[in-house]
């Protein structure tokens, strides 16, 4: 069947035109184009640590946020998310002596190419969650386990000599483990301040590097009551890297890495064409992070962006946006995403999360990760969606962890962004979906056949 309708696209993760501060860029692009002095240094090559007005800005915006000293030398500047975790990767882990991967599913599923690339792949495990973020008990069995097995192979293994594995810049973890542990993409979860403080204790315990994917820790907000920009403590809670900061110097890192990095981005507070983001952790990890090779040949990436965010942050404009229209738009966008879902899918037997934290009235992210409750794989369904109804969604088992997809399944869940579409379609795209869940179910042989004689399965 053909379609004519407007497409609807719930699969892109992307800021819709009003998230963008095109003007306060304009403006800031200008100001620091304007001034010779200050251009010439912002055209040449920069330092590894990144623009140091942009590292105090941050410091000072975030610090008080997470209700921690503010602290540039825990600070570098990066090429974003993305990016950065190569940087990472390239810097604290090498395939030889890096045993595993550990990936909490479901997950980003752009991420798991990154650890691909990198030399992990088939060494991808999927770490289950519940309603509170990781499962810490059947994750230590997991880990415990795989050390037991892995201890024979490892055995036969050509080690680093030990001052490549741990010297003042650099320190190899046997374990990655990668989250995104508030307002996770795809699942909206949010983990709990008891589930982070265990996962920085089972980090200590197994040598193990917490890759932090804090991208939407800013973009939180309350289910009913008006934005403000004072946040409850709930939508504050401190990032695995401020608990491991908390715990102190691990016994057997005494140069103190630490455990923890935090891996944020600009993206989305002030659209990703920026490529512009920030990672936090202890100053020995951050002066081991700028140290990359590729930064050490150039400085710190997207100089002439930071100048223009160092701008914007320095002067509280890119805050009062995120709080005056980011969070606000994003609000009205999840709340018509999730009243359409309440009239049209709950009642065909839908479940969906209502709320980012378990026990607490709040959302934030980008997402919406909805169980339909059918009988057939969201896979087939996504696929019909498009042919029948122009409507692109994400299907849950796009979000498994690659090379380790039987332990973590999704072929009942589906990922719907409310970011991008404009807010006028989200309602009419979420009562499309119905109308195709009912015609299914009312021609269910129909679409029996459909399913096993397409490759739409
Ligand atoms: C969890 C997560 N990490 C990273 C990114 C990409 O970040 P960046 O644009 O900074 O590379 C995204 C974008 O959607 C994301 O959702």
């Amino acid at each position: 069947m053909s379609t004519t309708h407007k497409q609807i696209n719930f699969l892109r993760g992307w800021p819709s035109p009003g998230l963008l501060p095109t003007h306060l860029l304009s403006s800031a692009c200008q100001r620091v184009l304007a001034n010779q002095d200050e251009y010439t240094e912002m055209q040449e090559y920069g330092s590894c640590h990144g623009l140091t007005r942009l590292r105090k800005g941050l410091a000072n915006w975030i610090g008080p946020h997470y209700g921690v000293t503010p602290d540039p030398e825990r600070i570098c500047i990066t090429g974003g998310a993305s990016q950065n975790l190569v940087c990472i990767l390239q810097c604290f882990s090498d395939v030889n002596y890096t045993r595993a991967v550990w990936v909490v599913a479901p997950c980003y599923h752009l991420g798991c190419g990154i650890f691909e690339d990198s030399g992990f792949a088939g060494r991808l495990h999927a770490v289950p969650e519940d309603d509170e973020g990781i499962d810490l008990p059947i994750f230590d069995r997991k880990l415990q386990e795989f050390e037991k097995q892995d201890k024979e192979k490892r055995d036969q293994k050509v080690m680093h000599p030990a001052d490549i594995v741990y010297n003042e810049y650099r320190k190899l973890y046997r374990h990655l483990i990668y989250t995104v542990p508030t307002c996770s993409n795809p699942s909206g979860l949010t983990m709990s301040l008891g589930r982070r403080e265990g996962l920085v204790k089972l980090a200590r315990k197994y040598d193990a590097l917490i890759i932090s994917d804090d991208v939407y820790d800013l973009l939180q907000w309350p289910l009913a009551a008006p934005v403000t920009q004072d946040r409850q403590a709930e939508l504050r809670l401190p990032r695995l890297c401020d608990i491991d900061l908390s715990m102190g110097l691990s016994d057997d890192d005494p140069h103190g890495f630490g455990h923890a990095v935090s891996n944020a981005s600009f993206s989305k507070l002030s659209g990703p064409s920026v490529r512009t983001g920030w990672a936090e952790a202890s100053p020995v990890f951050i002066s081991g992070l700028a140290r990359t090779a590729s930064t050490r040949s150039g400085g710190a990436p997207s100089q002439l962006c930071a100048a223009m965010l160092a701008e914007v942050v320095e002067n509280g404009q890119l805050q009062r946006f995120v709080d005056e229209t980011v969070r606000p738009t994003l609000q009205r966008r999840h709340r018509l995403m999730m009243d359409a879902i309440h009239t049209y899918l709950l009642p065909l037997g839908a479940r969906t999360r209502v709320s980012s934290l378990n026990g607490y009235e709040i959302f934030g992210g980008y997402f919406v990760w909805l169980e339909l409750g059918s009988e057939s794989s969201t896979k087939f369904i996504a696929d019909v969606l498009k042919t029948e109804e122009n409507i692109i969604v994400g299907h849950g088992n796009l979000f498994v962890v690659h090379g380790d997809e039987r332990s973590a399944i999704f072929d009942n869940s589906i990922r719907l962004s409310f970011s991008w579409e404009a807010e006028q379609d989200i309602e009419d795209g979420i009562r499309r979906i119905g109308q195709l869940i009912s015609r299914m179910n009312r021609n269910r042989e129909h679409y029996l056949q459909l399913a096993s004689t397409s490759n739409m399965s």
